[in-house]
């Protein structure tokens, strides 16, 4: 955490001395990444965060809460032209839907040469749930595997490139408690399972890119109001962005592999 904060505000500081240049300049002069919906500049001065499903819930209070604490924020939508609040914060939003391999090799090409400094893989389902097994449409269960399991690996391979341009190399993906197969108490079938096959990548890759200095994490973001849940639900969207925040700005290499949950406790895979 210190030296993410020491860090930052290194970076911050060399912002402010620029920010008076900045302010005069247009979008178009300081230059824009071909592709990008653009809210704002971006600046090679900050760290760099890039946030899938970012257009709301979870995903639109991380991009808010890293954009505040001065990182650039690549924030990612199906729909682009519809992210309006994310695109209000002032980051940069890029289309990409993470079940289609086109959309993910159109943001691969759009951000070549970018490094990226933390990866977060936030967009997932709920998908397709029933209570009893005998209502199951099995079928349907492969989109959630597509979205919740595969997608995320689909970014990973994609922007490997990205991330092996900055020295930190964190890639958080939103799993769940759900996804623990010590903690499961049955129901939701598809999407636990779906879960725990992400847990399970996650370790592969933390494995296989541990000597490159990768640090490789999944994360319960806490029972969270979203459209995912309901009002009972514990956190706030703005909650639950700020204690991940924490746990993600205080990983380590000591940290590679690991399932947290948003307090940065361990959960039992
Ligand atoms: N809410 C909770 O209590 C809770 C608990 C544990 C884990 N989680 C996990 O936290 C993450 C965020 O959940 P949330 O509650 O914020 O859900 P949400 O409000 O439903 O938001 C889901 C986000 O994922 C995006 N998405 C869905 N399918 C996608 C695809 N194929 N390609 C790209 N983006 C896609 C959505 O985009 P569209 O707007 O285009 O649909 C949206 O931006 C998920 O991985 C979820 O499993 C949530």
């Amino acid at each position: 955490m210190k030296r993410w904060k020491r860090h930052l505000s290194g970076r911050l500081s060399k912002m402010l001395l620029g920010a008076t240049t900045l302010a005069c300049l247009t979008i178009g002069q300081v230059g824009v990444a071909t592709g990008a919906d653009v809210g704002q500049t971006p600046s090679d001065q900050k760290p760099t965060v890039l946030i899938t499903g970012a257009n709301r819930g979870i995903g639109l209070a991380l991009a808010e809460h890293f954009h505040q604490q001065g990182f650039a924020v690549i924030g990612t939508a199906r729909k682009p032209e519809e992210a309006i609040e994310l695109k209000d914060i002032g980051v940069e939003v890029y289309r990409l839907d993470i079940t289609d391999p086109e959309s993910v090799a159109s943001l691969k090409s759009e951000l070549v040469g970018r490094p990226l400094d933390i990866l977060l893989n936030n967009a997932g389902i709920g998908g397709h749930s029933t209570s009893q097994l005998k209502d199951l449409d099995i079928e349907r269960l492969k989109n959630t595997f597509d979205v919740n399991s595969l997608g995320a690996l689909r970014v990973v391979q994609a922007l490997m490139p990205n991330m092996k341009m900055s020295s930190r190399r964190i890639v958080a993906s939103m799993s769940s408690r759900m996804g623990s197969i010590q903690q499961n108490t049955g129901g939701a079938i598809g999407y636990r399972a779906s879960k725990s096959a992400l847990n399970s990548i996650n370790k592969s890759l933390s494995n296989e890119f541990s000597e490159q200095g990768f640090v490789f994490v999944v994360l319960h973001p806490g029972w969270v109001r979203t459209a995912m849940t309901n009002d009972s639900a514990t956190y706030s969207t703005e909650e639950s962005a700020r204690h991940l925040y924490r746990v993600i700005s205080e990983l380590s290499k000591k940290d590679n592999g690991q399932f947290y949950d948003l307090h940065g406790n361990s959960i039992a895979w």
